[in-house]
């Protein structure tokens, strides 16, 4: 039985739950996960106890940030910032759906909520990826990446803001956030290049100039910066193919997937998300799309003989699904809808680690 309040609270805006979260189980860290001997494994640089984290969105404060990390999770990623501040979309932002077998966005299938969280667990999310100014996400980026013990680390993520400015801006959005994030002393950052909301018609990832425009001119402004992209679901492999030969040697990983669009409506067939008809969904159902995103890049990866690292996501609800991406080639594994309802899953993780 999956207790509906964990982390984040679906019943409040996302103001709200930045300011009073985290919540459930997360809220007590009377008896913080400890790790010993010593961390096995690598995240770009930094040693840590399990190739496995929480991946961008849950965590929007230190105090999220501090909660994961007590938990167990050794990446914990801090919720994407921009270079200014970015509006919210109104609530509800966050809602259980109901999602039988695989999600394909061939399909561009409508899917109604659910009146609860349940197994197989899938989630709608419609935030808009908000941003508070850079005066503001500074202090807490600072005081989140100061947060991890020995064997953890926290990567932080940026998204940037295409609304109203021509090609040439949103490439230097890139290099301009990516500057200030440095300026907290983060060196470890995940570029979105999935957002819905951006990228004009199409996701900036689906577009391969503008990919490779930022991507090289985040790397020439950051000679020694550990950084990687984040993508979407790619139907066609193609297209994949050119992208990976494209930015593969500037990068040090690819991330994938982000959610994968639906139309999500009520029982009565009305909005759930009122005013925008598709949001993105996460979840069981989209597992399928991670594990076959995650051998393309290893395969890829392989193919042009190059060494970024794949860092996989989609549906990890438990050890088995991040066993199953590890065997797919993942080099670290995250999870979000999973984690954010089961507080226990790093430790599952880590204990399927030792067998
Ligand atoms: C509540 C929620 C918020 C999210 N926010 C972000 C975000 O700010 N930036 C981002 O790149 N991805 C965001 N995502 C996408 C996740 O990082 C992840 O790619 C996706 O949920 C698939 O993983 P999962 O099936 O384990 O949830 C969000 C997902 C959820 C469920």
């Amino acid at each position: 039985m999956i207790k509906q309040v964990q982390l984040y609270n679906d019943q409040l805006d996302f103001e709200d739950n930045k300011k009073t979260g985290p919540f459930g189980d997360f809220a007590n860290n009377s008896q913080p996960y400890v790790n010993s001997g010593e961390p096995q494994y690598d995240f770009f640089g930094v040693p840590v106890y399990s190739p496995f984290g929480i991946a961008a969105g849950p965590l929007p404060t230190t105090q999220f940030i501090q909660a994961a990390l007590d938990k167990g999770f050794d990446i914990v990623t801090l919720k994407s910032v921009r270079t200014d501040t970015f509006p919210l979309n109104p609530f509800p932002q966050v809602r259980p759906v109901s999602v039988t077998g695989d999600l394909k966005p061939s399909t561009n299938p409508t899917i109604t909520v659910a009146k609860q969280y349940s197994e197989p667990l899938a989630v709608a999310n419609s935030f808009g990826i908000p941003s508070v100014t850079p005066a503001e996400w500074q202090p807490f980026m600072k005081a989140s990446l100061a947060a991890p013990k020995k064997g953890q680390a926290v990567l932080v993520a940026f998204q940037g803001t295409a609304h109203g400015k021509g090609k040439e801006d949103f490439v230097q959005d890139h290099v301009d956030g990516i500057r200030l994030i440095r300026q907290t002393g983060a060196n470890i950052v995940e570029i979105n290049l999935s957002c819905p909301n951006e990228g004009e018609s199409v996701l900036a990832c689906f577009d391969t100039d503008i990919t490779e425009r930022i991507v090289k001119a985040v790397r020439q402004d950051n000679p020694d910066l550990k950084f990687m992209i984040k993508l979407a679901y790619f139907a066609d492999k193609d297209q994949l193919k050119d992208l990976v030969k494209r930015v593969g040697p500037h990068l040090d990983g690819i991330s994938a997937i982000n959610t994968v669009p639906a139309t999500v409506v009520n029982d009565d067939g009305s909005e759930t998300f009122p005013g925008r008809p598709m949001a993105g969904v996460s979840g069981a159902p989209i597992k399928w799309a991670g594990l076959e995103m995650t051998r393309s890049l290893c395969e890829f990866r392989k193919e042009f003989g190059y060494d970024f690292k794949v860092v996989s996501m989609g549906g990890v609800m438990n050890a088995a699904d991040f066993n199953e991406y590890r065997e797919a080639g993942a080099d670290i594994v995250m999870s979000v809808s999973g984690a954010m309802w089961k507080p226990e899953l790093a430790a599952e993780v880590k204990a399927s680690l030792q067998n």
